[in-house]
C-alpha cells in the first residue's frame, strides 16, 4: 500500500506558495511596475520596448493579472483574465534568443529591485524561462 509522502511541501509553486511569496497582487503589481520602469529606461531593453505600444496603465495591468495568475493567485483572478495563449499574443512579433534574453534579463533586475529572495528569483527565472522560450520557437518558425 502506497505510504504517504513525508517530503516537505516545495517551496514554491505549490498552490499559492508563489504568488504569496511575490506579495500578492500589490507585490505582484509592484513587480510589474519595476520591469517596465527599466525596459523603458535602459537601453540594453531598448529593442523590445519599442514593440511595446499599448496604454501604459493597459500593459501594465494585462501583465500583472496575467502574473497573479500564473503564479497561483487563484479562482477569482483568472475569472477577471480572458483566456490567452502566451505563444499566440506575440505571434507578430520578431522573438529570436537575444529578445527573449532581454525578457528575461529585465525581469531578473525588477525581481532583485523588489527585494525578493534569491531562491524564489532561481525559481521563477527557471519558469520564466519556459513560456519565453515557447514565444521564441513559435515565432521563429512562423518566421514572423
Ligand atoms: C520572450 C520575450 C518577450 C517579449 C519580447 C514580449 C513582448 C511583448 C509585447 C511587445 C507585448 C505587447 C505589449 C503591448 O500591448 O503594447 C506583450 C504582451 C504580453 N506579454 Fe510578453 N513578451 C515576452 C515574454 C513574455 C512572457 C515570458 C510572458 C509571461 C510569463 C509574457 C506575458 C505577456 C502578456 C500577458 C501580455 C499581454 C497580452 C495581451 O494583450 O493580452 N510575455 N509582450
Amino acid at each position: 500500500m502506497p505510504q504517504p509522502s513525508t517530503d516537505p511541501p516545495p517551496k514554491y509553486g505549490f498552490k499559492d506558495t508563489t504568488f504569496i511569496a511575490l506579495g500578492g497582487e500589490p507585490g505582484v503589481r509592484a513587480l510589474v511596475d519595476t520591469f517596465y520602469n527599466h525596459m523603458q529606461s535602459n537601453p540594453d531593453f531598448d529593442t523590445i520596448w519599442s514593440w511595446h505600444n499599448s496604454d501604459p496603465a493597459t500593459m501594465r495591468d494585462k501583465l500583472t493579472l496575467f502574473l497573479c495568475y500564473w503564479s497561483g493567485g487563484g479562482r477569482h483572478i483568472a475569472e477577471k483574465l480572458p483566456p490567452i495563449s502566451i505563444p499566440a499574443v506575440h505571434s507578430h512579433l520578431r522573438v529570436t534568443s537575444a529578445e527573449r534574453d532581454q525578457w528575461l534579463a529585465c525581469m531578473k533586475l525588477a525581481l532583485l529591485d523588489n527585494g525578493h529572495q534569491q531562491a524564489l528569483i532561481d525559481y521563477l527565472m527557471q519558469q520564466f524561462f519556459i513560456p519565453a522560450e515557447r514565444i521564441r520557437i513559435s515565432c521563429e518558425s512562423n518566421g514572423s
